[in-house]
């Protein structure tokens, strides 16, 4: 395992900004894990794990302790039926290969999240979601390292305690778990719909009328590209805040003053309120605060076009949440992880 020091952060997330770490490693094995957590505690160093660095964002202090970029591979069918085929896959592989490889195997259950960036072990923390699918609805079991009984651990779809854009791993027991596989049980049934609607209306007006898993995979990575900027090229964390829950009662008071708001009915109550359509509406769509680009094709995406700090990227987030707690007395969250 090779150690190196001192490394921009900035580098290995998508959003480019942040200060250093003191040590970061790559993770190609399993076992290395237990190895590397052994020394660290004994240096009291903290760990901090990272994917493809697509949903995270780095402070200007940087991270004093040890970065382990997870690069574990692996593809295994573990089981087949008349059904499903079940499929181990290590947390190092990248997200949208994998769904390429299931969608070319015909089996269905995460095509409508093709071309999310990052790796297969980021995607159970915040339990990524995207036209209609999240992973929750086929992830079965995960294998993770518990640093706090320092064993490596089988954890079922239940323990992981999945809800919209949670899990255990970034709320409960943030920190405590490394994911190095997880376990999905795909269908073999062809995609039905009713499909999410910005979906079903893309698949109508492109006159596409036999529901695959490669036509709904080609449909998605159609509409993502032309509502979400490629991290390639102009550096960006996907959603930057998550979708706003409102009560019964809130949203009833924002409709007597917007008549048209797009909601969700999350059937418990709550109601689920589109953030970029809130950020659109306060005026926020294409303006530049700070270096930082509200996305003009999709006010829910933060653009870094020329910060040079996390405070400038600060500084345009609390701006835009103030404006919307002033206007719909709804309160945003930010939605990617921070290094810390
Ligand atoms: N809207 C606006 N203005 C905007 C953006 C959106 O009015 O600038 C309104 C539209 O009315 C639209 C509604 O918001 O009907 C919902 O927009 P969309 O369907 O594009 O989805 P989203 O709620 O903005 C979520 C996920 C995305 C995921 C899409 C598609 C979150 C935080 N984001 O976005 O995930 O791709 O649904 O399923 O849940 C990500 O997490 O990084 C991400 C890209």
């Amino acid at each position: 395992m090779e150690i190196h020091t001192n490394i921009p952060i900035k580098n290995f997330t998508t959003m480019r900004l942040g200060g250093k770490a003191r040590f970061m490693t790559d993770i190609f094995k399993t076992e290395d894990i237990a190895k590397i957590f052994q020394n660290a505690k004994a240096q009291n160093l903290p760990i901090f794990i990272m994917g493809g660095g697509s949903n995270l964002i780095a402070r200007d202090e940087g991270y004093n302790g040890i970065i382990l970029k997870i690069k574990i591979p692996g593809f295994e069918k573990m089981a087949d039926d008349i059904n499903s085929t079940t499929i181990k896959i290590g947390a190092g592989e990248d997200w949208d290969s994998v769904v390429k490889r299931t969608v070319d195997m015909s089996l269905s259950g995460i095509e409508a999240m093709s071309a999310i960036p990052g790796t297969i072990g980021a995607a159970p923390v915040q339990n990524i979601g995207a036209y209609g699918q999240e992973i929750a609805d086929t992830l079965i079991s995960l294998e993770a390292y518990d640093t706090e009984n320092e064993e490596f651990v089988n954890l079922t779809h239940e323990d992981c305690n999945f809800s919209y854009r949670k899990s255990i791993f970034n709320s409960l027991d943030k920190g405590r778990y490394i994911i190095t596989s997880i376990t999905l049980k795909l269908s073999k049934n062809q995609p039905t719909p009713p499909f999410y609607d910005s979906l079903q209306k893309y698949l109508d007006e492109n006159n596409i009328k036999i529901y695959t898993q490669q036509t709904i995979r080609d449909a998605v990575i159609k509409i993502r590209a032309s509502k979400l900027p490629d991290p390639k090229i102009m550096a960006n964390s996907g959603s930057f805040f998550k979708n706003a829950i409102a009560e019964k009662w809130q949203l009833d008071e924002i409709k007597n003053k917007y008549p048209d708001i797009p909601t969700y009915d999350m059937g418990d109550g709550k109601f689920k309120i589109p953030t970029g359509w809130l950020i659109e509406q306060a005026g926020f769509k294409g303006q530049l605060i700070n270096g930082i680009r509200v996305y003009d094709k999709n006010a829910l995406v933060l653009v870094n076009e020329s910060a040079t700090s996390y405070n400038d990227l600060e500084i345009a987030k609390n701006q835009i949440i103030r404006k919307i707690r002033d206007i719909f007395r709804v309160e945003i969250e930010q939605e990617p992880n921070e290094i810390q």
